[in-house]
């Protein structure tokens, strides 16, 4: 029995680029401590597996962690019951049917709209004119803050990602994140009376009327939007980057050989846009001759495992064609991501399925600089030049 087994990384290299070294890690210490990000990582996908689902060792709950202390206590950040009484209220808005009945008509006039600005333009960056607008009208319909802007939800998104990895305490950083709370709690205040007279279908509306506290529901919509903007941008501009640079794949969808959600699944399984899930070792404990002490951190690596070469192939390659059910994209366990089912509906069956049929001349605009992608935690194109 051994402490996890040090490993340094280059944070710098890491942000670029952290598929090296993860592969390292998968390789020769799958279990490890990374002192700069305090952390022990969890870098094989049945480990993770394993590790995510044993609750009472590997916790969620983290008090005095900095999103509880910045976004208040969400159902993420919750283990056992109290987690489970959160999600049991949240998610029937969000579900699989919840999307087929109510989200999808809307997710389509989204696309509409922002692919018809498009249609005025010939050229552009996608992140910035297409994947960052769908992500945040999407989940201004899904919060119920419609009285918001997309881009305002981008801005607090951002905010609040950037302030709750803000270990160094950065005071500008901790300002921006208060000041994205406090516009969202307004935002909140402002929507209130109109879901309390006439109850619909958005997480606001569900979540006031099950007689949920109001700073658990301040919470959850927080977690919301700290969550859901980034990652379905990330992946629309993911995913039509890499048809954009495979064309023999893109071919194979628009031949219908293979269909759009695989797509979707395969680009998520080779970037995550969700790379890790924190957690709190509850107790001291033994896993894989690997001993844990109580109040480690443990970062599940999700992007790691979904590059698994136990269970992929040639797994730095993007093909439509493999099985990519291993892959844990959504999670892995009671924490599942929530918006699984409105995520891959607005992104693997709408937008991008939309904007090609749109636009079937597409490109990469060759006289910009190379597509660049940035992040380990939340991973994405930064831009995407494109011509059309
Ligand atoms: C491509 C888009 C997305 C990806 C890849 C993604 C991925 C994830 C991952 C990896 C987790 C953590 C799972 C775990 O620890 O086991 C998570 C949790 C969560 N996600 Fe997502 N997510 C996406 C979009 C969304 C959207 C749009 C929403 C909201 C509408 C959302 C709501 C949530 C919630 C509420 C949780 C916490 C669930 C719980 O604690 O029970 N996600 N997501």
């Amino acid at each position: 029995m051994h402490p996890a087994p040090v490993v340094s990384v280059d944070l710098d290299e890491f942000w670029n680029d952290p598929y090296p070294q993860l592969k390292e890690m998968r390789n020769e210490n799958p279990i490890c401590f990374v002192p700069e990000l305090g952390a022990v990582l969890v870098t094989k996908r049945d480990d993770i597996q394993t590790c995510e689902k044993n609750v009472a060792v590997f916790s969620s709950d983290q008090p005095g962690g900095l999103m509880n202390v910045l976004m208040g206590q969400n159902m993420m950040r919750r283990d056992g019951d109290d987690h489970r009484k959160e999600r049991f209220v949240y998610y029937p808005a969000v579900s699989p049917n919840a999307v087929k009945k109510v989200w999808a008509t809307q997710f389509e006039s989204i696309v509409d709209s922002a692919i018809e600005v498009l249609a005025t333009q010939h050229g552009g960056d996608l992140v910035r004119t297409f994947a960052t607008i769908v992500s945040g009208e999407a989940l201004k319909v899904l919060t119920g803050l419609t009285n918001a802007s997309y881009h305002q939800i981008d801005g607090w998104s951002q905010a609040m990602i950037d302030g709750i990895a803000n270990y160094e305490g950065d005071s500008n950083v901790e300002t921006r994140c208060h000041e994205a709370v406090a516009a969202i709690d307004a935002a909140i205040d402002e929507r209130l009376p109109a879901v309390l007279a006439s109850p619909d279908h958005s997480l606001l509306s569900i979540m006031v009327s099950s007689g949920m506290p109001m700073d658990t529901v301040r919470a959850n919509i927080k977690l919301t939007i700290s969550g859901g903007q980034n990652e379905p941008r990330d992946a629309i501009g993911g995913m039509i980057w890499a048809l954009l640079t495979h064309p023999d794949q893109l071919e194979l969808v628009e031949r219908g050989i293979v269909g759009w959600m695989q797509v979707f699944d395969e680009y998520c399984r080779l970037v995550a846009p969700i790379g890790m899930s924190p957690r709190r070792i509850s107790t001291d404990f033994e896993y894989n001759s690997v001993q844990l002490r109580a109040d480690d951190r443990v970062f599940l690596m999700f992007s790691s495992a979904n590059r698994d070469e136990d269970y992929f192939d040639r797994s730095a390659e993007f093909d439509v064609q493999r099985d990519v059910s291993p892959n844990l994209t959504f999670g892995a366990g009671p924490h599942f991501c929530a918006g699984a089912a409105a995520s891959r509906s607005l992104i693997g069956d709408i937008a991008v399925p939309k904007l090609f049929a749109r636009f079937p001349n597409l490109t990469i605009d060759e006289s910009e600089p190379d597509v660049v992608f940035g992040g380990w935690a939340f991973r994405g194109p930064l831009t995407l030049p494109a011509r059309w």
